[in-house]
């Protein structure tokens, strides 16, 4: 299953169910390990990444079992910091483990973590900040060894608002000794599903949602039944699969709240955004107009997950319009592919392109190279003419339940093959 076919050309119109987050099921996951009492973690999404969280807290000891809508684990019995290679590698958010196990366990070793394929992502953020609450680091034959005598809180200035990095504190601060100020702490809403969690759990964490977060550490935490909110990022992707197509849908329990910049986005470019409680009804029109500049920025800024999406939406756009990549290198590789498709984009630098609207996109053999521009080229390939093939689609599904069926329920011709 690692091709998606497509034969674009109609409108997208009905309705289809968002999935729960990926980046906030992820940590939350890793942070049921902190307690030695089971917690049932509703509406995670079933994708490969979280199956490989999945099996790794299994290989930590966990028990772990999906009832009906969420997933049982517990952590009573795990020991051993020593992680396996496989499932470390393949997956960025395994790296929340570090702040967790250190915070259970008070030592770990891991293999430096993969991920996504759109630029280098260091972890010095990570590792400067957990230093601070008295881990100390080693790096031996490519892996790390973290280790921690006694994890005491600490006051940290972050100069980025690195949402794994305040993922990570978060993790380790509600366990150690004493208080914890995280200063310049990411704001995204998965960081505040995570705290949100841990307050479940009976941890004291004030400033939820804010810059700044403080931690009182050292309670005993209990178990906890927990939902993930819905994903943000999959309920943008339709929104633009809407828009890209001139179509008409409804996107049920969409996170309104949590998608401003977005929904501001595309009404600016024509799209009709109307706010039910149950979800978003979305109505565009046939050829959106482009704004005259985009750029992403950390929460409420207009997010960098979903920056190439938009841009497939902008090429079939009248108009023009300048998009800015602030927060990763490499997220304009599917830049290529959609010239390819017949899109008039420039390169200005490693960080902007110049989109100019076409009428068409023709329909090609292409393939994904990372999980939001394999979804950018879905969205283009529902547009164009003819049929496009993509292959390479296993990082799609990294992110994606099944985008196949979702947009088949839309209407579109497409299938995962
Ligand atoms: C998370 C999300 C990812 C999203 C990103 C930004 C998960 C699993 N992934 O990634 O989908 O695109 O937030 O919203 O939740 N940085 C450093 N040093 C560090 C850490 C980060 O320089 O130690 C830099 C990064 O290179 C980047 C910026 O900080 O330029 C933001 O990255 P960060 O917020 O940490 O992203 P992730 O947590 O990796």
């Amino acid at each position: 299953m690692d091709s998606i076919h497509i034969r674009g050309g109609v409108t997208l119109q009905g309705k289809v169910r968002i999935q729960g987050s990926k980046n906030a099921a992820l940590p939350i996951l890793a942070a049921s390990i902190l307690t030695k009492e089971p917690s049932c973690i509703r509406n995670c999404p079933r994708i490969a990444d979280v199956y490989r969280m999945l099996s790794l807290l299994n290989s930590l000891g966990c028990e772990v079992s999906w009832e009906n809508d969420g997933i049982r684990i517990c952590a009573g019995n795990i020991c051993s910091g020593d992680m396996p290679k496989e499932a470390i590698t393949g997956m960025r958010s395994s790296l929340c483990l570090l702040g967790a196990m250190t915070g259970r366990c008070g030592e770990v070793v891991m293999e430096h973590p993969g991920g996504c394929v759109i630029g280098e992502r260091p972890i010095d953020l990570h590792l400067w900040a957990l230093g601070q609450m008295g881990v100390a680091f080693e790096e031996a034959g490519g892996r790390l060894y973290a280790r921690a005598e006694e994890l005491h809180g600490a006051y940290i200035e972050l100069p980025i608002a690195s949402v794994g990095a305040t993922e990570n504190i978060l993790l380790a601060a509600v366990m150690a000794q004493g208080d914890t100020v995280i200063c310049g702490a990411a704001r995204e809403p998965e960081v505040v599903a995570l705290c949100r969690y841990l307050q479940c759990c009976g941890a004291c964490i004030e400033g939820v949602g804010t810059g700044l977060l403080r931690i009182c550490g050292g309670r005993k935490l209990k178990g906890a039944d927990f939902r993930v909110p819905a994903d943000r990022i999959v309920a943008g992707t339709y929104l633009f699969g809407c828009m890209i197509t001139g179509g008409n849908v409804f996107l049920e329990e969409a996170p309104a709240g949590e998608m401003g910049s977005v929904l501001r986005l595309a009404e600016s470019m024509g799209t009709q955004c109307d706010l039910a409680q149950e979800g978003i009804y979305v109505q565009s029109v046939p050829r959106p107009i482009l704004p005259s500049a985009i750029r992403t920025a950390p929460y409420p800024g207009f997010p960098t997950d979903l920056q190439s999406m938009a841009l497939a939406v902008m090429t079939v756009g009248e108009g023009k319009c300048l998009v800015e990549e602030n927060i990763f290198e490499n997220r304009f590789r599917v830049v290529e592919p959609l010239r390819a498709m017949g899109a008039d984009i420039s390169v200005l630098d490693s960080r902007r392109v110049l989109v100019k609207g076409v009428e068409r996109l023709s329909g090609r053999d292409t393939e994904a190279l990372e999980l939001r521009g394999g979804a950018a080229l879905v969205l283009a390939g529902l547009r164009a003419e003819g049929e496009t093939r993509i292959q390479g689609c296993g990082y799609i599904y990294r992110g994606y339940e099944n985008i196949s069926r979702d947009l088949r329920e839309l209407g579109a011709r497409i299938i995962s093959v």
